[in-house]
């Protein structure tokens, strides 16, 4: 395949990546990826700290280059067609690419200026995307000034300046608040409106879900399950009942008696003395009978809840049937991530 073709040409998917390598030393952060995103469609790389999605955007971004495999935008090559890709290309990183000692308006300007618009231009651009981006107010003060979430708007604002076909946004609505996140949504989808092609990584199924046409879970630098949210939430197998035993010498007792009420095996974290079951689409009908259950056996709970699956139950489940991951489907798991993700074989893992 010929890897560069004329702006306009390539009407194959707007990403394709094959068997993508990248290790730092002795940590393989990318062990074999393989991705296609079709123009105008958006795929949400889900995973972990640590999972490798930074390392894979820095790859298709050309700020790195891999070791080994091939990725193409819109038919141009990452290494050898890497001044090609950059103009066609908007990335909106992890770490914010804003110099804080300059005003919104002056790293737009900035930005336009490196995608070799005049000096006019790029004034009247940075204008159009202040408004856009409901930055007008803050226009002329000091980066260092704006929250998060303006730091992120400012930060997706200036990669537009070049009006890029491909985009990639790196966690772009990682430790913003619920009302940041959802503009930052808002603005995501007008992208897409627009014909744009999306990769997007992300810690939140939730957030892969509103978004994405397609999802991609990658762990440990390989991609361990693709889909759509949906395909994704039913290997998951709906719900999930959670709850605490105050008395931890039960916690195997209160997994004896729940485990008829659930899809595949209770999950058991021995250092919270948490229970976790799947329980499909039965809704409140499997809490009250988890609750009866364990009324019936005298077992005393805590924190008792239903909710739908998150990254933490999404993953164990994932990882849990993953062959190369040594553990059986987690029936007695002690060590469970927190928020950030989940820590599936705590031994080999690498973390950030
Ligand atoms: N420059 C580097 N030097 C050494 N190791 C690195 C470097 N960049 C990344 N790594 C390692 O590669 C692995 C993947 O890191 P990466 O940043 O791609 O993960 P991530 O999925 O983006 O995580 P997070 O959700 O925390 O942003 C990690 O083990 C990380 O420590
Ligand atoms: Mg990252």
């Amino acid at each position: 395949m010929n890897d560069h073709y004329p702006a306009g040409r390539w009407d194959g998917p707007a990403i394709i990546v094959e068997g993508l390598q990248k290790s730092f030393g002795e940590v393989h952060a990318l062990r074999g990826i393989d991705l296609v995103v079709e123009r105008g469609s958006v795929l949400c790389v889900l995973g972990p700290n640590g999972a490798g999605k930074t390392t894979a955007v820095k790859v298709l971004t050309t700020l790195l280059e891999p070791d080994g495999g091939r990725a193409l935008i819109e038919g141009r090559d990452v290494v050898r067609s890497a001044p090609a890709v950059r103009e066609i290309i908007g990335l909106a990183g992890q770490s914010a690419a804003i110099q804080e000692e300059l005003t919104g308006r002056e790293n737009i300007e900035i930005m336009g200026r490196l995608h070799h618009l005049s000096k006019g231009e790029s004034r009247r651009r940075a204008g159009e995307l202040l408004e856009l981006f409901d930055l007008v107010d803050a226009a002329d003060r000091p980066a260092k000034g704006y929250s998060g979430g303006m730091t992120r708007r400012l930060d997706l604002a200036a990669s537009l300046v070049g009006r890029p076909t491909v985009f990639f946004l790196d966690e772009p609505t990682t430790g913003l608040d619920p009302r940041s996140r959802i503009g930052m949504w808002g603005i995501i989808r007008e992208l897409v409106a627009d014909g744009a092609t999306l990769l997007l990584t992300t810690q939140y199924l939730e957030e892969a879900d509103e978004l994405s046409d397609e999802i991609v879970v990658i762990d440990r630098g390989k991609v361990i399950a693709a889909g759509t949210g949906d395909n994704l939430k039913n290997r998951i197998g709906g719900d999930v009942v959670q709850f605490g035993v105050v008395d931890r010498t039960r916690l195997g007792d209160a997994a004896e008696v729940v485990r008829p009420l659930a899809e595949g095996e209770p999950t058991v974290e021995e250092e919270t003395a948490r229970v976790t079951i799947r329980v499909g689409s039965r809704g409140s009908d499997s809490l009250v009978q988890t609750v009866r259950a364990l009324d019936g056996a005298g077992i005393h709970t805590e924190h008792l809840g239903i909710h739908r699956p998150s990254l933490d139950d999404v993953f164990l489940a994932l990882t849990g049937h993953t062959p190369e991951d040594g553990t059986r489907p987690s029936r007695s798991r002690s060590r469970r991530g927190r928020r950030d993700g989940v820590v599936p074989d705590a031994t080999t893992r690498q973390r950030t």
